[in-house]
């Protein structure tokens, strides 16, 4: 129960107390509860862009997040792109980290590799696009989740111009379309309307079914 008093205590944080940038720690904790983050098939078919306060891209990132204060205030933002094309090369990639790690023969995993490519082959290019950009979603939460634990707080962002961002960073050409923004800090309780309000959300009888 004590871990449901972090998930109360974060809240999606609106100004930040520019002052107040996160240690190297805290960083190294977030990349490390993204990295950890369950993927689907464990192919990871995404990266994430961190751009920290003194980062030469933060005063552009301002038109691109629609003026959110956070694109300035928040000491760090990570930008979540998903892979635009999962193809074999990723996936013969993926089965020799899973030998070298578990000190495997590869051919052991024919089996596995033989199953995933018929699994990815049998989705379209706008299919396995929307594959990979639930799977940001996931390390988003992981990430948030594990920022409230250690007292970091952060805000999801989609009030974004994709292909605004897309384009300033030159994604597309990397093979990466931008899914979604975490902004990283210490919240400014003296300036953020949403500091002291209560969390509003549907009643368990409304959100779950037990059958
Ligand atoms: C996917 C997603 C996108 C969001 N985009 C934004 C955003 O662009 N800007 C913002 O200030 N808040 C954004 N939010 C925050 C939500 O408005 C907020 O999480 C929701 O109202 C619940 O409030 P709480 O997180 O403070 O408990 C986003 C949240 C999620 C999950």
């Amino acid at each position: 129960m004590e871990s449901l008093k972090h998930l109360e205590w974060r809240y999606a944080v609106k100004r930040y107390n520019q002052k107040a940038v996160l240690t190297t720690e805290q960083v190294d904790l977030l990349l490390e509860s993204i990295r950890l983050t369950p993927t689907s098939l464990g192919l990871q078919s995404f990266k994430v862009w961190v751009l920290g306060p003194d980062s030469p891209h933060r005063e552009a990132m301002k038109p691109i997040l629609n003026n959110q204060p956070q694109s300035i205030e928040a000491s760090h933002l990570f930008i979540f792109a998903a892979q635009i094309q999962v193809g074999e090369d990723d996936l013969q990639q993926h089965a020799q980290r899973m030998a070298t790690t578990r000190n495997q023969d590869i051919r052991e995993l024919d089996k596995f590799v033989q199953g995933v490519g018929a699994y990815l082959k049998n989705l379209s290019e706008a299919e396995r696009l929307t594959w990979a950009h639930k799977q940001t979603y996931i390390a988003l939460g992981m990430a948030m989740a594990e920022a409230a634990r250690a007292g970091i707080d952060t805000t999801p962002m989609e009030g974004f111009k994709n292909d605004e961002l897309d384009a300033y960073f030159k994604l597309n050409e990397q093979g990466y379309a931008s899914s979604i923004i975490l902004a990283a800090g210490h919240r400014d309780s003296d300036n953020d309307f949403l500091a002291n309000l209560k969390k509003v959300r549907k009643s368990n009888d409304l959100m779950f079914e037990f059958l």
